[in-house]
This record gives C-alpha cells, sequence and structure tokens, in this order.
C-alpha cells in the first residue's frame, strides 16, 4: 500500500512531475522505423511525457522529432509536407527543421528575423528498430546506452507496440507480477513436467507455452542493483519437488523497462513508454543470441497486427468499450478468461482497475514483493532525484546493459540465483548494495 502522496509520486509524469523529469534522463523510446518507412514519408504523431511531437524523415532520410505545433499560430505538423531536412507548415508555409530552426517565412515580408524564434526539437538516434529521443537538459545529452537487446544484427531483433489505456507504473507492474502467470494466462501456459523451462511448444496455428510446474503460489525474492533489480519466483515443479526449484527471474530496468524470462525462442524486453499521466506506449521487443527472427510471428505472438489486433496509431480494436470481447461461451468450454492473446488478458486487468490506480486501497500479499520494491525503490529513486541527486541508472559505475539477462530454470534446492548469469560489473553492484534481500513472507 502507498499512500496518496507516495502514488502521485510514482506514477505522474506529466509538465514539472518529477518521475518524468527524472525518466527523460533517459533515451525514449518514440516510435518504431517502420512508422518512417522512407524518406520524405508521412509524419507521425508522437505523445511522450503529456507532450505532443511529431517525428519525421527529411528527404536526406534523418528522422527528426519537433513539437506538433507549427511555431507560428499552432497548426499541426502531423500534415506538413516534408521539404530537404525540414517540415513545411501547410497553412502559411513556415519551414522548421529538424533542429527547430525556423528557416524559411514565406508569408511575412523580407527581413522578419526568423533565428529569434526556437521551435521544440529533441535529439533523435535511430538503433534496434526504434527511433529514440533524448527529452532531458539539452546541454548535457548522453551517449545513447545499448539496451540489453541491442548489440544483434537486425535479423534478430523483432519489435511491435501497442497503447494501454493505463498508467505507465501498472502496467510495468504486471511484468513484475509472476504470480498472476500462472492464473491469467493459465490457458496459454501449460504444465509439462518434461520440460526443463518455459518452452515453446507449436500448437497448431501459434506457438504454446509449457511450464514444468503447477505451482500457483510462487515465492519472491529482489536482488537490487545500481540499474533496478533482479527478482526471482520459485515454484514447486512437477517432478523433484524435494530436491529442486523451478525458479524464473525477471530484470527490471529503471525507469520503465523490463526483461521477462526467456523461451525457447525468444528473449523478451518491454519498454512501458510513458505518453502521458494515463496513456503508456508497450514496446515488445524480442531478441535472440544465435536464432533469426521473424517480425510477422512476432506481431502475432505479441497480439499486435495491425487491422487484426491493433489499429493504425496501435490503439487495441479489442478493449474497455467492447469489454475485450471477452467469450463466455469460450469460456464455459474451458478457456479461463475468454479473452485470446495474454497482453490482451493484462489489458483488461490493468486498465479496468481505473487508468492510475488507487494504491491506498489495496491489500498486497506476499507474492506481491516485487512490486512493493519496485514502488520502494522508484518513490525513494524521485525524492533522490529532486534531492540534487542523478536520476537513477544513470550515476557511475554503470552496469553494461547489453550484457543483462534474464533466466529461469530448474535449480538444485538452495542454489543462490543471485549471481548466476550475471556479469562481473552486475555482481559488483549487488555487493556494493549490501548482499542479498530478505525473502518475502
Ligand atoms: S500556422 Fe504554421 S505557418 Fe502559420
Ligand atoms: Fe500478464
Amino acid at each position: 500500500m502507498l499512500t496518496h502522496e507516495e502514488n502521485e509520486l510514482l506514477t505522474r509524469v506529466e509538465g514539472d512531475a518529477p518521475m518524468g523529469q527524472m525518466m527523460r534522463r533517459h533515451w525514449t523510446p518514440a516510435c518504431l522505423t517502420k512508422e518512417l518507412p522512407e524518406p520524405g514519408c508521412a509524419p507521425r504523431r508522437v505523445r511522450l511525457y503529456g507532450e505532443n511531437l511529431v517525428a519525421f524523415r527529411g528527404l536526406d532520410g534523418n528522422a527528426g522529432i519537433v513539437g506538433e505545433h507549427c511555431p507560428h499560430r499552432l497548426a499541426s505538423l502531423a500534415y506538413a509536407r516534408v521539404e530537404q531536412s525540414s517540415l513545411q507548415c501547410l497553412y502559411h508555409g513556415w519551414k522548421i527543421d529538424a533542429q527547430g530552426r525556423v528557416i524559411d517565412m514565406p508569408s511575412e515580408p523580407e527581413g522578419r528575423r526568423a533565428e529569434r524564434i526556437r521551435h521544440k526539437a529533441y535529439p533523435v538516434h535511430e538503433a534496434g528498430g526504434v527511433v529514440w529521443v533524448y527529452m532531458g537538459p539539452q546541454d548535457a545529452v548522453p551517449e545513447f546506452p545499448l539496451p540489453p537487446w541491442m548489440d544483434k544484427p537486425e535479423n534478430r531483433i523483432v519489435v511491435s507496440k501497442i497503447h494501454e489505456a493505463a498508467n505507465w507504473a501498472q502496467a510495468l507492474e504486471g511484468t513484475l507480477d509472476s504470480a498472476h502467470s500462472s492464473i491469467l494466462h493459465s490457458s496459454e501456459i501449460r504444465s509439462d513436467a518434461s520440460v526443463q523451462g518455459s518452452t515453446d511448444r507449436s500448437d497448431g496455428e501459434r506457438l504454446a507455452l509449457a511450464r514444468p510446474s503447477v505451482d500457483l503460489a510462487p515465492r519472491i525474492q529482489v536482488q537490487p542493483t545500481s540499474y533496478g533489480f533482479r527478482s526471482a519466483a520459485f515454484r514447486k515443479p512437477i517432478k523433484d519437488a524435494d530436491t529442486t526449484d523451478y525458479v524464473r527471474i525477471t530484470i527490471f530496468i529503471a525507469p520503465y523497462t523490463a526483461l521477462p524470462p526467456p523461451s525457447d525462442t525468444w528473449r523478451p524486453a518491454q519498454a512501458f513508454v510513458p505518453m502521458d499521466d494515463h496513456n503508456t506506449m508497450l514496446y515488445f521487443f524480442a531478441w535472440s543470441d544465435t536464432k533469426r527472427l521473424d517480425q510477422d510471428t512476432w506481431e502475432k505472438e505479441s497480439s499486435a497486427k495491425i487491422g487484426v489486433d491493433i489499429d493504425r496509431e496501435h490503439r487495441k480494436l479489442r478493449n474497455r468499450s467492447n469489454d475485450y470481447m471477452q467469450d463466455r461461451e469460450a469460456m464455459k468450454r474451458g478457456d479461463f478468461t475468454g479473452i485470446p492473446g495474454i497482453p490482451f488478458q493484462d489489458f483488461a486487468m490493468q486498465e479496468t482497475m481505473g487508468a492510475i490506480v488507487d494504491r491506498t486501497r489495496e491489500n498486497l500479499g506476499a507474492s506481491d514483493f516485487a512490486i512493493v520494491r519496485f514502488r520502494q525503490m522508484m518513490v525513494q529513486a524521485v525524492r533522490d532525484f529532486q534531492a540534487g541527486l542523478p536520476a537513477i541508472g544513470t550515476a557511475e559505475p554503470r552496469v553494461p546493459l547489453n550484457r543483462l539477462r534474464s533466466f529461469q530454470a530448474l535449480l538444485p534446492k538452495g542454489t543462490d540465483w543471485r549471481e548466476l548469469d550475471a556479469s562481473p560489473e552486475e555482481i559488483a553492484s549487488f555487493r556494493s548494495l549490501h548482499g542479498a534481500e530478505p525473502k518475502a513472507a
């Protein structure tokens, strides 16, 4: 449970809200590269931290991100013509370049000083199928850090995105909450004593997941790090439960990214990017260290196919207004939720809590331990930031994010999971943070 003040600190990202200001110290996903498919293509509206922006690709091929509303009389630049490396407003023809300079004012007499006007514009970096933007202080733009999936060849990274009508923290808490997966997603995740971890099984048209456990009440432990934390969910396996634990490790990278445990096929990463206080854009990445991945298959698997699951703006076709098309007949036939697709099951639960859930009214349990730690960590990070300390995840020494790996395994009981699969920098970062945390009650 949080106080009202803590809930506001945790969730609010617009304007001067300290969480939004802290998040702006990180490079933020703004749109998919394929939304700007070619030089001179249609600009795309982007909303981040409550700001309306436009992303475009100039005739030189470079992407730019500027404020949506023209500095003259605020017409939308989403309709602008794309000229060389600038946008030309349709209303009176002013041209604004990717640095925010007004480079032409054809409606004004010669000699009008355009250089006095500075339009909002942010630095852009394209990598891993995404156009990233830096919206923090422009006198100190940090180098682009390689996220965990980013040092792969292009055919080993796939990415899709979906709009969620809920606050960013609420959406992220879904991924940090291991317990719900065995219940909410129980029709998608089969139990199978013969598998070694979570495994993709071909199931007719689509892949299905299998896990070696039927335990619905995982015990949770959390190991803080300099970038966020690792959390472990321990479940009793179907086989050898006296000597073995089934352990699923999820990684939280502050401020809004999570690496859920991998399957045979994918290593997933999810970024819960705040559009404003009440809306989030989910970026579903998958990558593989060894296999070539297929974008089309990933869009189907993540329920993010345009025209089937979402519209061109990535808004869901099944949503609160049609009760996610829940099928009660399918439930009678044995489907647990009547809502097809793991992400849509999550949306149905998270969006209908209210866009910002009232965390003063909850009754948390032992299985919510990772969520409790996430909230404590982020509220403390915001308070530190307000006191003048660096934003969480930006201070030296930093753990190289491209080496982070979530995992899952059947482990002999008593194995210390905290340093398994961790890089030397990560292990040093755990040790500097006073070792392990106490277990959940
Ligand atoms: S409003 Fe854009 S040029 Fe006038
Ligand atoms: Fe879920």
